[in-house]
């Protein structure tokens, strides 16, 4: 495996697999790798000629300075890691390699139809601007057949999949298909984040019942209202000690917004396990 920092080495290895009409795959993540991101990394490998992965932990996304100074990084274990999945290149570029100063300095703009209107996006004041940012241009620089994400992010994925398939930028990806990969559970239920990483032994006892009240929820929501299902996922979680839910909102699967039934309905929830901030989710 070839580790890439630049983007004009980036863009020749691209031109190259171009030329030997090579499909590409990328998978975008912010390093710090985990089980649920070899996931993503195999399922590229075995669908594509080439893979490439970024691990740039983008600074345009955090709407939270200590969120960004605290995001683990793990650059050598992530090659290994990477490696040892069979990846052909690791992009890893310094954020002064990705941006100019302007724009590191400035709001990227976009019309998210209003998908960041809501949860993450009210939440987190130009994450998504970042988000977009971040996901654009690595499309553009690296012209990727089949680029993989996480359905634990479940509102990015809808806003990758708005920005691809129907927004103003959507001529600049060709043939760009975004592969939706399911959540990556722990065997006790745990969605896997890089952000677990931060949880103390009793943080990550306790965040285990996030997952365990979203499938509780399931059997719920055949005797009870969305509305009521808000209420009890919210009560419950919000009941244990060293948990605080910051949102849980079941939404319209495409849409994002408030859903009035389970049809096609998604419940997204933010939870706080002592300071570190969990996201997580469930279909019904
Ligand atoms: O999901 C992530 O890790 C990031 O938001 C992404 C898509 C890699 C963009 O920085």
């Amino acid at each position: 495996m070839q580790i890439i920092s630049s983007k004009q080495e980036l863009l020749s290895k691209v031109e190259v697999c171009k030329q030997q009409h090579q499909s590409i795959g990328l998978v975008p993540t912010m390093g710090a790798l985990h089980e649920g991101h070899a996931s993503l990394v195999s399922r590229s490998v075995k669908e594509n000629d080439v893979t490439f992965v970024s691990t740039f932990v983008n600074p345009t996304q955090f709407n939270n300075k200590e969120d960004l100074a605290k995001y683990p990084r793990n650059p050598q274990a992530d090659a290994d890691l990477l490696a040892a999945l069979g990846v052909d290149y690791m992009f890893a570029p310094a954020p002064e390699e990705m941006y100019s100063a302007d724009e590191m300095a400035t709001t990227f703009d976009f019309d998210f139809a209003g998908l960041d209107q809501v949860m993450e996006g009210k939440m987190r004041p130009g994450h998504f601007n970042g988000v977009v940012q971040v996901v654009s241009r690595l499309f553009y620089l690296v012209r990727p057949d089949r680029a993989y994400f996480g359905e634990k992010d479940f509102q990015q994925l809808c806003i990758i999949h708005h920005m691809v398939e129907r927004s103003s930028l959507k001529d600049t990806f060709g043939n760009l298909q975004i592969i939706d990969c399911p959540i990556f559970r722990g065997a006790d239920g745990l969605a896997l984040s890089s952000r677990n990483a931060r949880l103390s032994e009793e943080e990550r006892d306790l965040a285990v019942n996030i997952s365990r009240v979203l499938f509780m929820s399931r059997a719920w929501a055949k005797a009870h209202t969305v509305k009521e299902v808000e209420q009890l996922v919210t009560d419950t979680i919000n009941s244990l000690p060293g948990l605080e839910v910051e949102y849980y909102q079941i939404v319209d699967a495409t849409t994002l917004q408030p859903a009035t039934t389970f049809a096609n309905a998604v419940g997204c929830v933010t939870v706080y396990c002592g300071p570190v901030r969990l996201i997580d989710n469930i279909k019904y």
